[in-house]
């Protein structure tokens, strides 16, 4: 059967099958080479694309807005909405359908995109939730098969950190989907939870993947391809900073947790925005109140030769667009 994607909402990688992550991840790689010979394109052309955001954002929204740019969409940006406060999202989501031709929606709860899918009749794309950011892990999908030198099948990912967070939970699901083995590393308070580690060991014993979890770093590692971390508090969890400082610090990726993998050519990737060093205004302020240079990445493994971050990063655009096309746009 052909893969027709057309219409359809992108909220989780759960809706998603193996070949049609597949088809999104060869799309984009067409879609980069593409951009990389300097030729424009018309996909896009005549449509409006909405770009909802409750949370802040550099990669997403400029991939977004680059994606549409590129094929000759138009998209508004909209931080300041009705939505929640004076109209429900059900009402916002028939109005912005009756305008936009997709609508992407950054925020906190899952249940809010969902509801927008439901009520607008035009393609929804989640931009990050609480509990998912399925587009950043079509990106890493890409950036590892770029450079990994083998199937999916035979590589082995393994999140440290944060492990219940958004890009725990969609690493783990969009792993076991492609056949990648995932560890997730953490904290026993920090681990995934039970419904996701289960539906992700069942969709496993299909594609060949290992799902596990464990609070032991050097067996949670070991033989790993890349090394994945994010930040120890996400978007709306800035009041748990100290909390988690205290229980993620020995899970910090550094020079020796990279070499507790036994491979001298491991990959480290990070979704960003990262604490590597404290040139920023957070930072800056755990240097001062915690005596931390870094969080969950030290400023030596983010800047080395392993380091594949922008390349994640710029896979952001290329991936995205290819769910624009994919889902809204005249392939
Ligand atoms: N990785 C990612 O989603 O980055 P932004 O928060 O900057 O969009
Ligand atoms: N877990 C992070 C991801 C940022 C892209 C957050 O939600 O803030």
């Amino acid at each position: 059967m052909p893969i027709n994607l057309n219409g359809r909402s992108l909220l989780t990688l759960r809706d998603y099958s193996p070949d049609e992550i597949e088809y999104l991840i060869n799309l984009s790689i067409n879609l980069k080479a593409k951009k990389r010979s300097g030729i424009s394109g018309t996909a896009l052309q005549g449509k409006n694309i909405v770009l909802l955001f409750e949370k802040t954002s550099t990669r997403t929204r400029c991939a977004f807005e680059v994606a549409v740019f590129d094929e000759g969409g138009n998209v508004t940006f909209l931080t300041n909405s009705q939505m929640g406060v004076k109209e429900s999202i059900e009402d916002t989501a028939k109005v912005l359908g009756r305008y936009y031709d997709g609508i992407e929606f950054r925020g906190y709860q899952q249940e809010t995109v969902e509801n927008l899918a439901l009520h607008a009749g035009v393609p929804v794309w989640n931009g990050l939730t609480d509990s998912y950011h399925p587009t950043q892990i079509l990106a890493d999908l890409l950036t590892m098969k770029e450079h990994i030198y083998k199937p999916f099948r035979k590589m082995k990912l393994s999140f440290v950190g944060d492990a219940r967070n958004n890009m725990g939970n969609s690493l783990m699901i969009g792993a076991a989907k492609m056949g990648i083995s995932f560890t997730a590393v953490a904290p026993p308070s920090l681990f995934p939870s039970e419904e996701i580690v289960n539906y992700a060991r069942g969709i496993a014993a299909e594609s060949g993947a290992v799902i596990e979890v464990t609070d032991e770093i050097a067996p949670g590692v070991k033989g790993s391809d890349a090394i994945y971390t994010d930040v120890w508090a996400s978007l709306g969890e800035e009041d748990k900073l100290a909390e988690r400082i205290a229980l993620l610090q020995p899970y910090q990726v550094n020079g020796d947790l990279m070499k507790k993998t036994g491979n001298p050519d491991a990959l480290f990737m990070h979704c960003l925005p990262s604490f590597h060093d404290s040139n920023t205004s957070i930072g800056a302020t755990v240097k001062e109140k915690y005596g931390l240079d870094a969080m969950e990445v030290s400023d030596e493994v983010f800047r080395s030769r392993q380091s594949i971050v922008f390349d994640q990063a710029e896979n952001r655009m290329h991936t995205i667009k290819a769910v624009i096309l994919a889902t809204c746009g005249k392939l």
